[in-house]
């Protein structure tokens, strides 16, 4: 029995084109676990997920959250994210399904759904993982979050294709492994992002230009995982920024436009963040643009400001934000007037990953963040 004050977070919620039904509007948006085996000079043997990836799952699925994201999940094994990312690449040695399968499983062991995050990092990998990154164009990255990056190449158009192509099959292989659907990263000035943001991509071909080109590449991978993936079955989800928060970069505006395309090619689920490595507002430190903010002040949530405008976007789709969210009465007065749908959590479950059953049993209000 929930406590009054936070009810409306006890609510489910169903994804309407899957028909998944999440058991409340909580969920462990996507924090990677760093949980894969490394070998800095042997690429066959990057990427394997360890018992410690299990145990994380467990762990959060014994937490309470009704939806658990997995944290970054590259699609190359070439492009990592940051070592010991878990990867999902068919060149691996290794039988992916039956690699990915016990976290999944330990994921949802209490009622929860999965949803595995897939990317592609582009130019924001640090270059002592990867001195040649691969981007829409080559602007680089300069230093930010303590780290150096390599100046990118900008990818061919085959090597997009291959992209796309590994999406899909990445997709497919988390959902055979027992995942009820994927979500991709396109925020925080990852690979999609670097293709959405006019700031990172300078390409003059059908990928760079119009909206409607920066948006091709995010968009054909959406309809290559639903090409295999019936989407009356498995949700395909989006974690976007409302806005890259730098000058040149995307603006909220073209974001709603690139919303709507994604509802309307079959995105069912979307996780509202912001900014980039350059501009790391998901980590609330962007004082004057964030903090500062009446309505962040009250709710503590980052992003609410843009992502309730987004809401009204959608006709179909479930909308959440991560980020801030420290208050469960907060959380649940947002969700209860229908600014957003969920509340997505990260170094909260991280700090305690009992936060969610706690707070809906009315043991405690506040993270200790
Ligand atoms: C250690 C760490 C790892 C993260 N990894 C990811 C990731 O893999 N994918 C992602 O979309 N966001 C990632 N993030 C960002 C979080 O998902 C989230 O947007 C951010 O922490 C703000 O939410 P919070 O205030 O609830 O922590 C990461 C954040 C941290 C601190």
């Amino acid at each position: 029995m929930a406590s009054p004050n936070v009810l409306s977070l006890a609510q489910a919620i169903s994804f309407p084109l899957s028909g998944k039904t999440v058991r409340n509007r909580v969920y462990r948006t996507a924090l990677s676990e760093y949980s894969g085996s490394y070998d800095e000079n042997n690429i066959e043997n990057c990427g394997k997920p360890l018992p410690r990836y299990i145990e994380l799952h467990k762990e959060m699925a014994a937490g309470g959250a009704g939806l658990i994201c997995f944290g970054n999940i590259p699609v190359h094994r070439d492009h990592m994210e940051n070592i010991n990312n878990a990867i999902l690449d068919p060149n691996n040695a290794w039988n992916a399904v039956d690699a990915f399968r016990p976290a999944i499983a330990a994921a949802m062991s209490q009622g929860a759904i999965c949803l595995p995050q897939l990317t592609f990092p582009g130019r924001q990998v640090p270059d002592y993982v990867n001195k040649h990154p691969k981007s829409a164009s080559d602007v680089q990255l300069g230093p930010s979050m303590d780290k150096t990056y390599g100046q990118p190449t900008p990818l061919s158009r085959d090597e997009i294709k291959d992209l796309v192509n590994r999406f899909a099959w990445a997709a497919h292989t988390v959902v055979k492994a027992g995942a009820d659907g994927i979500v991709l990263h396109a925020a925080h000035g990852y690979g999609f992002n670097q293709f959405l943001s006019p700031e990172t991509n300078k390409r003059t071909d059908e990928y760079g230009g119009s909206l409607e080109n920066r948006a091709r590449f995010l968009l054909e991978v959406v309809a290559a995982i639903k090409a295999n993936l019936p989407v009356a079955k498995y949700v395909i989800g989006v974690k976007l920024n409302c806005h890259d928060f730098s000058e040149g970069g995307t603006s909220f505006a073209e974001q709603c436009v690139v919303l709507k395309w994604l509802e309307d090619a079959g995105v069912d689920f979307f996780d509202v963040s912001g900014g980039t490595y350059a501009t790391p507002a998901w980590r609330g430190n962007i004082q004057k643009e964030l903090t500062d903010r009446p309505i962040q002040r009250y709710y503590g949530s980052y992003f609410i400001e843009w992502a309730q405008e987004m809401k009204k976007v959608l006709s179909r789709a479930v909308i959440g934000t991560t980020g801030g969210w420290r208050d469960a009465h907060r959380m649940a007065e947002a969700v209860r007037e229908g600014k957003i749908d969920m509340c997505g959590l990260g170094r909260p479950l991280r700090e305690n990953p009992f936060f969610v059953s706690e707070i809906l049993e009315g043991k405690v209000r506040t993270s200790n963040l």
